[in-house]
This record gives C-alpha cells, structure tokens and sequence, in this order.
C-alpha cells in the first residue's frame, strides 16, 4: 500500500518537507511585524505558550492520526469517526483551499518583485492610478502598486501555480527533490540576509530593540488571540497537511521526535528572520507597519534599498527567500487536496493534479485581478487586495481556528484518544502521558473558544468588520463573502461526504480499526 499512495525517502525528506510547510511567509515578516506591534520580546511569552500548549500537541495529534490511519486528513478523520468527522477534514481541507488560493495569489506577487528587483524596483517612478506627489512613496511602494494594478500579474501567478503543480505531479517523490534544494537554500539565504543586518553600523541596536520587553502587552486579549491564530498558521495546523505528509511516514517513525524537530526549527527560523529584520529596520529608523503584506513589499526593500552595496543582489535574495519558503508551503496544501481527492475518489494522481490546478488558478487569477477601487492606499489599493483581506477573515481568523477545535472534538471525545496515545506512545522515546488527554479534551478546546468567543464578540461590537474598510463596496462584499465562504467550507464538504466511496484496492485499515 505504501508504494501506491507513496512513501517518504527518507526521514530527513519528511522532515525537510513538514517544515519546509511550516516555515513561509508568515514566519519570514509576521514575527517581526507582531513583535514590533506587541512591545518587542513580550510577545515571546505568549508565542511560547501558544508553541508548547497548543501548537505541539496538536502537531502530534495531526502526525499521529496519519501514521495510525495511512490516509490523508478527512478519511483519516472518517476512519476515526464517521461521517460526522469526515464533514469535519473535508472543512479543514476547502478552508485551507482558500488560504492557499490566496497564498499563491500573494507569490505572484513576490515573483513579480523578484524580477523587479533587478532593476525597475529601486528606480523611482510615477505611481500611475493616482496623482500622487512625486516622493510621497518609497519606490518599492510605487512598485508594487502599479504592479498589481496591471493585468500581468496575472501571468505570475499562472507561473507559480505550474511551478507548485510540476513540484507535487510525483507525489512525495517530486516534493522530496524540491524541499531538498529548497529548504537549505532558504537557511542559507536566511542567514545571508542576518550577517548583513547585524554588520550595519547599529545592526546591533535592533536587535535591543527586539529584546526589550514591554510586558504591559500581556493584559491585552489581542495578543493572545494574536498568537495563538499565528500558531496555527506557522505551523501548518487545522490544514490538514500535516496529517497527509505523516501518512507517507514509515511505521516505526516517532512523532514526539518530529513534531518538536519541526517546530523548533519553524520557530528558529522565525526567530532569527527577527534578528535579520530588526536590525534592518533599526539601522535606518524605518517604523514597520504592522501587516505581514507591507513588511513584506515595502519595509523590508525599503530597507534594503539603503543597502551601500548590494542592492540588487539582496533584493534578490529576499524575494527567492519569500518565493522558495512560500511554494514549499503552498505545496504542502496543494498535496494535502490531491491526496485527500485521490483517497476518496481513486482517481490518478495525474488527473487530480490537472484538475486542482484548472479550478485553483482561477481562484488565484480572482484575486490578482487589477481593479484599483481604493486609492487612499492605507486599506490596500485593490479590489484584489480587499477580497483577499475579506476572504482571509473568514478562513485565517475563523477557520483554521474551527478546524483545530473538531479535531480535538472527535479525536478527544468522539474516538477513543487512549488508543490513539498508545499507537504514538509506542514508537517514541518520550511518552505522552494522561495530561495529553486533558490538553486535547478540556485546555486547547477551552482556550480556541475563548478565543472564537473573543472574536465574534469584537465583530459586532465594534463594527462590521466590512464597514471598517474604506470604499463602499465592502460591507455588502463581507457578507457576500461569509456566504461563499460557508458554501465552500460547509455544503461542499457535506456533499463530498456523502458520496460513495468507491473500494479502495486496499481495505485493509477499515478491517483492522
Ligand atoms: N506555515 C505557513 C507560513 O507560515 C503557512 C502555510 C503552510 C500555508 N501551508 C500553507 C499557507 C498552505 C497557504 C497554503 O507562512
């Protein structure tokens, strides 16, 4: 059975790819533009207690559950637990669907800057949709936006959907080959760009900077909610990937031992993309705003744009950096949906990857589309850019939430988590003992409908969240994309669970849970 649905070379191949998954943009700019929004080294308190409370137990769950049921998350999830639980994978897996279709939307981007970065990027220019003084934005700024408000945007993102579906076309074979180069290259170039952050002249100021904890943040709700959101996010949970890429594992793997090697090592890069940003950011007194996109775009290649040498030469090491650690995750989802479609429906892998690729590019194509509505800038710019922060509400802020709180449900409650433990327990070094029950039963349920509960709450006392945005289209698009966001994430996989599911050549698994 392995052979059919494929196996890992090796364990530093899984490895590689679990978190080549973890480690992408987000873990690139979003600590620092957090860090600096949530008083410098405090936030580390509540990252770490996110890291060990939430994010690693439910790592090894998900690793757990896909070594145990050797299927790809929502029939593992049937295997555990029905149909009900099915419903439950498939939502992970069209929530994470849309993050993806986005994600990849955001890499077009990066692409376009990356070609740019060898020229046209540095060079001041005239912003073309508005009639802005001259200087009023850094170059990156005009850049990017008369880039995304041209129709060949699109054209890098068709690019970078083919690149994602010639990387996953031979299942863990091809991704195995891809995460090996890419994943170290990503260390390299990580570590390229901190060495020329700290030998500025004040490098080392940032870095205080970073470390000087304003622990007044921590009575702030929004930070915890911050981090805990940003832990599923990193590392890959309530995706259902991690669950597909433990499902080509061998039987004698030890998930503890994974778990914590990919996590530490997502949080080391994160880490250290602090130290490299920070001292950037310092050196030349720029402010960063606190939004992945702009850390992203604009203050990181305003910074560099300072470089007294090298300019290019790092701009380009920081888009290949941005696009190598953004494909291995988008990857890591578009795989997670061919298995999970192959696992269901038996169908080939060649036709399922074809099939993901047509319906997804589109989707990306949607939010590169260059209808500038908004020229205040400050809410983004673009149509493009509101649906995508629109949609991104929907499945970032809720979502992956939801999706992390059924698995506890039907893993904790619904199935019979001892036997689960016992399978992890025994082939790991360190064991999992009762308190892992009470995590996943009562702390992580508890501490994700706080959170949730927080959230809903927020959104209509202070406003509807579509009402904050700057152009009228929005509020009436908030709602309209609640309503696709349901019909995606809900009626889709009600649907897809309810078809028959064709007998898989080996039944094996069903006869002996
Ligand atoms: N962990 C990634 C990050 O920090 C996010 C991510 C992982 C992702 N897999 C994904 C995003 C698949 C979109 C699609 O950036």
């Amino acid at each position: 059975m392995n052979g059919e649905r494929g196996s890992w070379g090796s364990r530093l191949g899984f490895i590689l790819a679990a978190s080549g998954s973890a480690i992408g943009l987000g873990n690139i700019v979003f600590f620092s533009a957090n860090a600096y929004k949530y008083g410098g080294g405090a936030f580390y308190v509540p990252y770490l207690i996110a890291l060990f409370v939430v994010g690693m137990p439910i790592m090894v769950l998900e690793f757990g559950l896909g070594r145990y049921t050797r299927r790809a998350f929502p029939e593992a999830m049937a295997q555990v637990g029905g149909t009900r639980a099915e419903i439950a994978g498939w939502f992970g897996i069209f929530n994470a669907t849309i993050i993806t279709i986005y994600y990849i939307t955001i890499l077009g981007w990066v692409f376009g800057c990356l070609i740019g970065s060898l020229g046209p990027l540095w060079k001041p220019a005239q912003l073309e949709a508005f009639n802005l003084p001259a200087g009023a934005l850094s170059n990156a700024m005009v850049f990017f936006f008369n880039m995304i408000s041209r129709i060949d945007t699109v054209f890098w993102v068709i690019i970078v959907w083919i690149f994602n579906l010639i990387i996953v076309l031979k299942g863990t074979r091809s991704i195995e080959k891809a995460v090996k180069l890419f994943v170290p290259l990503m260390w390299l170039m990580m570590i390229v760009l901190i060495v020329r952050g700290l030998t500025l002249e004040n490098g080392i100021q940032g870095i205080f900077l970073l470390f000087t904890p304003d622990f007044s943040i921590m009575r702030d709700a929004e930070v915890w909610k911050g981090a805990f959101s940003q832990m599923f996010f990193t590392l890959s949970l309530g995706f259902g990937i991690m669950t597909t890429y433990a499902s080509y594992l061998p039987d004698d793997a030890d998930d503890i031992n994974n778990a914590s090697t990919v996590s530490f090592m997502n949080c080391g890069f994160e880490f250290i993309a602090g130290l490299a940003f920070f001292s950037l950011l310092f050196t030349f007194s720029i402010i960063p705003k606190a939004s992945t996109l702009s850390m992203m775009f604009f203050v990181v290649p305003e910074g560099i744009a300072h470089f007294p040498f090298g300019v290019m030469i790092f701009g380009c090491i920081f888009f290949l950096l941005l696009l190598f650690a953004g494909l291995t995750s988008s990857v890591s989802l578009v795989e997670a949906i061919i298995s999970s479609l192959i696992d269901k429906f038996n169908w080939s892998r060649f036709r399922t990857t074809l099939l993901v690729g047509f319906l997804g590019v589109w989707g990306s194509i949607a939010f590169a589309l260059p209808q500038v509505v908004d020229p205040g800038l400050d809410s983004n710019g673009t149509l493009g850019l509101s649906l995508l922060d629109l949609f991104d509400h929907w499945a970032f802020g809720y979502g992956l939430l939801i999706a992390g709180l059924l698995e506890c449900i039907f893993l904790g409650w619904l199935f019979d988590l001892d036997t689960l433990r016992a399978f992890i327990n025994k082939t790991s070094w360190f064991k999992l003992g009762r308190w892992f029950n009470i995590l996943v039963r009562y702390v992580i349920p508890i501490i994700i409908l706080s959170i949730l509960a927080a959230s809903v709450l927020e959104e209509y006392q202070l406003k509807l969240y579509g009402s904050t945005m700057n152009n009228t289209l929005c509020p009436k698009l908030y709602l309209i994309v609640f309503l696709i966001w349901l019909v995606i994430c809900i009626l889709i996989p009600i649907t897809i669970s309810h078809c028959r599911r064709p007998r898989h050549r080996d039944n094996q698994i069903e006869t002996s849970l």
